[in-house]
């Protein structure tokens, strides 16, 4: 696992659109693994950017979301479909085709589930999976478990997972209890993964993930098990890393 130090958001950001640029660069029909939240956010401007200027040409890859909530029509400007409409995929060349994410809207989970997992096989699998990671370690909407879920399956928000989403619907009854994610095996079979994080409030379990035992109550401490995993997280977020194992922050300001 290498963690890479960003002073801010936007450097975060940056550096995080330019290890996902040279995938599209290096294998124009590359696979996607994307994610929403308000981390990707300035990832996914970055990326906006570099398609107007010239610089990245999207027409050839593929896309595969994380997770949806259950319930959610696409056109529901809560939904994860809309989020990758609205903050990325309308304002780049991707063909809308090539772009999958679970359909929230399909009542029998399991049928979505195995829909799902055949989806993002039959596209070779991910080849950077970009991630970011709930305030308790959830990644994707794995939340923290007595054991790692395998394949895409339906999970049952934590009650900590639904509040920190309360911010984003009108009423609190209107904020989904259930969504569909891809699983821990998913994940972890991607060949590189990506994960950003910013501020004081990801400080904590930032340390836990890169520096705590690995367990599934800390789903995303699974990640140091992957042999190509990289880290951006900003100045806020590694605080506590910082204090407690500075070694392990590559490219960090000298105290
Ligand atoms: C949601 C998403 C996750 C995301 C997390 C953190 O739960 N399912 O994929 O990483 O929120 O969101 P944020 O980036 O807004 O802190």
């Amino acid at each position: 696992m290498r963690i890479l130090y960003a002073a801010d958001y936007n450097e975060m950001s940056r550096k995080a659109a330019n290890l996902i640029a040279a995938q599209v660069i290096l294998k124009p029909d590359c696979v996607l693994g994307l994610a929403t939240g308000s981390s990707p956010l300035g990832t996914y401007k970055c990326l906006i950017e570099g398609y107007e200027k010239g610089d990245l040409d999207f027409s050839r890859c593929s896309a595969a979301n994380l997770d949806e909530y259950c319930g959610l029509t696409k056109d529901n400007d809560q939904s994860y479909a809309y989020f990758m409409y609205e903050n990325l995929f309308k304002h780049i060349n991707i063909d809308m085709a090539n772009t999958n994410i679970p359909d929230g809207t399909n009542a029998d989970a399991e049928a979505e589930c195995k829909r799902y997992d055949a989806a993002v096989a039959a596209l070779g699998g991910v080849d950077i999976q970009l991630l970011g990671i709930g305030h308790n370690g959830h990644i994707g909407f794995n939340e923290p478990a007595d054991s790692f879920a395998k394949g895409t399956h339906c999970v049952a928000l934590t009650q900590r997972t639904i509040d920190a989403n309360t911010r984003f619907f009108a009423r609190r009854e209107d904020v989904p209890t259930h969504a569909y994610t891809m699983g821990i095996k998913t994940i972890m079979s991607a060949k590189k993964i990506l994960l950003i994080a910013s501020g004081a409030e990801k400080a904590p379990i930032i340390y836990e993930m890169a520096a705590g035992p690995i367990v599934p109550s800390v789903p995303a401490s699974v990640l140091q098990l992957h042999n190509d995993v990289t880290i951006v997280a900003d100045a806020a977020a590694l605080s506590v890393l910082l204090e407690k194992a500075p070694e392990l922050v590559e490219g960090a300001p000298k105290a």
